[in-house]
């Protein structure tokens, strides 16, 4: 009896391709970054691993986020995360901007460095920067032990396991993670939050392994709505919100790995000229999952149907039939409380970019011209 394999089909664990099997590993992921890091009666976060004294971070006066690519989306949603749960001010930059611009860095600043690798030439040279600075570094990363963990006065571990796949999925997603947990664990030191909003929103984090699991049985729409894409030279994503910062991910995933152009628009920016672009049969993906924005942002999607964009709008459960009225496609996530929903959004959006990029037979897990990791500035 002879068994062919492969160390690398092995590692494959049955999927094609290793961005398909990381995209299936997020459930886990979640799981495992949440681990012993949410109190058993589920009501409050304890980051027990954390150096940081309740009187350091009851100084904190503002948060610098910094990161670079996909990591740099996340922080985009760590923003409004850490904003509307710790009541602190934070601003996102590329690391290879942030040192460049003279930030204001100042003892009371705290700076989150995000790095899946943690190896990121830009984004350590930012960490070293801030500490000169005398600012407190936390480090969000999934690899312990790397150059930036070593470095960090704190580290806040993903434990989403070894990505290999040059397109960040499951290591994207887990920095989500990582975000809820830490605006959670400031919330409970600074008393921002009602003791009710905090179980809700850890009783929803604990329900995000499985509403991923339940997306994932829909690959199939996708993998049709992608094949039609493929087709196109350039397409456009829209959002408010957290949504945007979910569409500036979906659109770099795209562009990643299927070499279609396409680019992130703040759904409400678009008539002050991308609007231009948009002509019969544009494909355009509208995020449509911040209740207090739906409105608005359906009548951004009116405004390019009217130009005969093909819309494929991605939104919760239940209010799915209402934006079908204004769209041609719709991807339905499983309810969540809206900070909560670019956790679940993502999903589609990279299982699209993987089904557009097989399509066009391109190398999903090797992209050209990109590095899993870029230690040169
Ligand atoms: C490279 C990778 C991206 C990644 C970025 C930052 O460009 O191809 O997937 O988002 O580096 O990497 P890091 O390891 O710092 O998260």
């Amino acid at each position: 009896f002879h068994v062919d394999w492969d160390l690398v089909t092995a590692e494959k664990a049955g999927f094609d391709h290793f961005m398909l099997k990381e995209i299936h590993e997020q459930p886990k992921a979640y799981r495992d970054t949440m681990l012993g890091r949410i109190a058993d009666d589920g009501l409050s976060v304890n980051l027990k691993e954390l150096s940081m004294l309740d009187d350091y971070i009851r100084s904190i006066s503002k948060v610098h986020i910094v990161a670079c690519g996909t990591a740099y989306h996340a922080g985009l949603v760590g923003k409004s995360v850490i904003e509307s749960l710790a009541r602190i001010p934070v601003e996102t930059d590329v690391a290879s901007e942030y040192r460049y611009r003279s930030p204001i860095i100042t003892p009371d600043t705290l700076v989150i460095v995000v790095s899946q690798s943690g190896e990121t030439a830009d984004t350590l040279a930012a960490l070293r920067e801030a500490r000169r600075n005398g600012a407190k570094v936390l480090a969000i990363t999934n690899v312990v032990g790397s150059s930036v963990a070593r470095e960090a006065d704190d580290v806040l571990v993903t434990w989403a396991g070894p990505e290999i796949a040059v397109a960040s999925t499951k290591a994207y997603s887990s920095q989500l993670i990582a975000f809820y947990l830490l605006g959670l664990n400031l919330a409970r030191v600074l008393g921002t939050q009602e003791q009710q909003t905090v179980k809700e929103l850890i009783a929803a984090l604990h329900q995000l392994p499985e509403q991923v699991e339940s997306i994932l049985t829909q690959s199939a729409v996708l993998k049709q709505v992608a094949e039609s894409m493929a087709n196109h030279r350039s397409l456009f994503f829209i959002g408010r919100g957290v949504d945007y910062a979910v569409a500036q991910e979906g659109s770099l995933k795209l562009k990643e790995i299927s070499y279609i152009h396409s680019e992130a628009y703040a759904a409400g920016e678009l008539k002050h000229g991308t609007l231009a672009l948009i002509e019969d049969g544009v494909p355009v993906i509208a995020l449509v999952t911040q209740e207090g924005l739906y409105e608005k942002t359906l009548s951004n999607i009116k405004e390019v149907k009217a130009r005969g964009a093909h819309v494929l709008a991605v939104t919760n459960a239940g209010f799915e039939h209402e934006v079908a009225q204004s769209v041609d496609e719709v991807f339905s996530i499983p309810k969540t409380l809206p900070l909560l929903t670019p956790a679940l959004s993502v999903v589609p959006l990279q299982l699209l970019s993987y089904y557009a990029s097989l399509a066009l037979g391109h190398d999903v897990d090797k992209p050209r011209n990109l590095a899993k990791s870029v230690t040169v500035e």
